[in-house]
């Protein structure tokens, strides 16, 4: 299947002298998690959008195709940007395929280990700083500007744009849009930009309604929920480990305009999601992703409306489960070896 440039051309700001960097991105599959629905409850439909299945392994590259592609379309000295980890893994791939410089500033010590890799093998010059995101994206900002280098965060305005197409392919699958969208909330680019295209798809009478938008940060870096910056961040969702997020307006806004709600959930309810996923779904995302479900479960806890009975609900997963294989095996027991032989196997099944 084509990237999401050549699938939504005429809705994104490209034209034909635009440059196609893409790995073919999107068309993410949108499953069916048969568990959640049922406890959910009312007839209703639970999917999960599993962006970890782009070709980095999360959704940033729906927005990383775009802002690659139009800054090869100008002058472009090479891309910088500052993350979490998964905006860096997307950049140092697209720029690796676009042949421009990458530099990646991240937190030290905070990135999962499978993106640090991913940014590495790709070849970008990965700069980790003793400090946080935030900072990171400060002194990103200014170093853009000052030499030159696009910028490829969420501020660069082509991220958002390739990001809505994530809208379009849920409301292409399911022939309408759904009732709610759960999405994690780092530095809410994702939810302004889902929000966006749902109320594009809307404005061109391509869908008849839009969904509420639910927001979920984690509760040790909600500054939203809170209404105020926060210093420091903390959480073991380590991609929305982000305490004054870039689109803070863009997330109102949706929350707004679409009758949703942000909220926080605590590291141990997206852990409990995290670890339903995997286990009862058979959907391996990262912790951060996790976030959307702990968010539609702490609703549903709490009594609060999701949507109609018969309803339909969609949850965001947006990084794959493998970047961050420390998590993953944490607290779990890593078997010993049993002698090659039958006994000792049949022995170890308990059979
Ligand atoms: N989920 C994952 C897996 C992420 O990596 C991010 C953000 C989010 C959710 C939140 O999305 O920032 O648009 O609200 N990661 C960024 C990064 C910050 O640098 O990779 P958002």
């Amino acid at each position: 299947m084509a990237g999401i440039i050549e699938r939504y051309r005429s809705r994104l700001p490209v034209t034909d002298d635009t440059p196609v960097i893409t790995l073919n991105e999107g068309s993410t599959p949108l499953i069916p998690a048969p568990v959640l629905s049922r406890i959910i409850g009312g007839d209703r439909k639970v999917f999960v959008k599993f962006e970890g299945l782009n070709p980095t392994c999360s959704f940033k590259d729906r927005g990383m195709t775009l802002a690659v592609s139009k800054a090869m379309e100008s002058e472009c000295r090479g891309v910088i940007c500052a993350s979490t980890g998964n905006t860096s893994a997307a950049a140092a791939a697209y720029a690796a395929r676009a042949e421009v410089p990458c530099y990646v500033v991240l937190p030290a010590g905070k990135v999962a280990a499978g993106k640090l890799a991913q940014a590495l093998v790709h070849g970008a010059t990965v700069l980790p700083i003793e400090g946080n995101f935030d900072q990171a994206l400060q002194l990103v900002v200014e170093i853009a500007e000052k030499e030159g280098i696009t910028l490829v965060n969420s501020l660069n305005p082509y991220r958002i744009e390739g990001q809505k197409t994530v809208a379009f392919e849920i409301a292409d699958t399911l022939g309408c849009a759904p009732d709610s969208h759960f999405l994690p909330v780092g530095n809410a680019g994702n939810i302004t930009a889902a929000w966006r295209g749902y109320r594009q798809y809307h404005e061109e009478q391509v869908i008849d309604s839009t969904p509420r938008m639910y927001g979920c940060q984690a509760a040790g870096a909600a500054p939203i929920v809170h209404g105020k910056p926060i210093e420091n961040p903390e959480t073991i969702a380590t991609a929305i480990r982000i305490g004054n997020p870039a689109s803070w307006k863009g997330a109102v806004e949706a929350i707004e305009q679409s009758e949703g709600e942000i909220s926080a959930v605590s590291d141990s309810q997206i852990l409990e999601a995290y670890a339903h996923l995997a286990s009862k779904e058979g959907v391996f995302c990262e912790p951060a992703s996790a976030a959307s479900v702990a968010g539609l479960l702490a609703r549903h806890r709490e009594g609060k409306e999701i949507c109609p009975e018969g309803g339909i609900v969609v949850c965001s997963l947006t990084g794959h489960g493998l970047k961050d294989p420390d998590r993953a095996i944490d607290g779990l027991d890593i078997p010993e070896a049993v002698p090659a032989d039958l006994d000792a196997l049949r022995k170890r099944m308990g059979l």
